[in-house]
């Protein structure tokens, strides 16, 4: 795997530790939450309608019933995101992050999840280039950096994805950038040195025999 030109170790924005939710037991999701509580800075929460993406997850009225302190990043890899804010937002989302390739208008869908009171993220997929949302990155309060095409968690790390975070990192020293898909303890340095500072994990804390361990050993490695 190559490694970016710059590094970014040295940026500001704080490091966090953002386990998929993806992979937990739906049918006992609070009780499962809890013991992620302690070593998680923020939830994230895939949402998938099936039709952007190419399978389904869950939608607003289960995160409504999510008990929990910790933030809760919902990614929304669905159509017309647009229609279903309001829903995250009464349901408790702290971050609402929408799909540039899914939206009519990205800068109203933007500007609507802030009158909804929550931070507005923006993600885009590994083919897709950082000048489709450039007009929208000083709007944001997060990018999302897809390393693997979004529906399935335990895919493998694209690295080609890397040289956007640099790009984005260089023109804002203190926006939130997270990396997305297929990180472990050998790819989150990677997009650490690029300038990612929140690391999205499913397979790899919630897979592990002690979730507690790998989530240690992340924080670790990017650190
Ligand atoms: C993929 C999702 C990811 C997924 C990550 O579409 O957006 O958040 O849960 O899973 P891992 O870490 O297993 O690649
Ligand atoms: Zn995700």
């Amino acid at each position: 795997m190559s490694k970016p030109a710059v590094s970014f170790r040295t940026i500001k924005p704080k490091i966090k530790i953002a386990p998929s939710i993806l992979g937990v037991d739906y049918g006992d999701l609070n009780h499962h939450l809890q013991q992620l509580e302690p070593f998680s800075d923020w939830f994230h929460v895939d949402v998938m309608d099936g039709n952007f993406v190419p399978n389904m997850s869950i939608g607003a009225m289960v995160v409504d019933k999510i008990k929990t302190t910790i933030p809760l990043d919902c990614h929304l890899m669905i159509n017309y995101p647009e229609d279903y804010i309001e829903d995250f937002a009464k349901a408790g989302a702290y971050a609402i992050t929408v799909h540039a390739e899914a939206t009519k208008d990205l800068k109203l869908t933007i500007e609507k999840i802030h009158e909804l009171g929550c931070k507005a993220g923006v993600s885009i997929n590994p083919k897709t280039p950082v000048t489709k949302i450039e007009k929208v990155l000083s709007l944001v309060d997060l990018v999302l950096i897809m390393s693997v095409e979004p529906g399935f968690g335990g895919q493998k790390f694209m690295p080609e994805v890397l040289s956007k975070i640099e790009i984005i990192r260089k023109k804002y020293p203190e926006l939130d950038i997270s990396i997305d898909g297929g990180i472990t303890h050998i790819t989150a340095p990677l997009a650490r040195e690029a300038g990612a500072n929140v690391f999205v994990a499913g397979s790899y804390i919630l897979k592990a025999d002690n979730p507690k361990e790998a989530a240690d050993k992340l924080r670790e490695v990017v650190q």
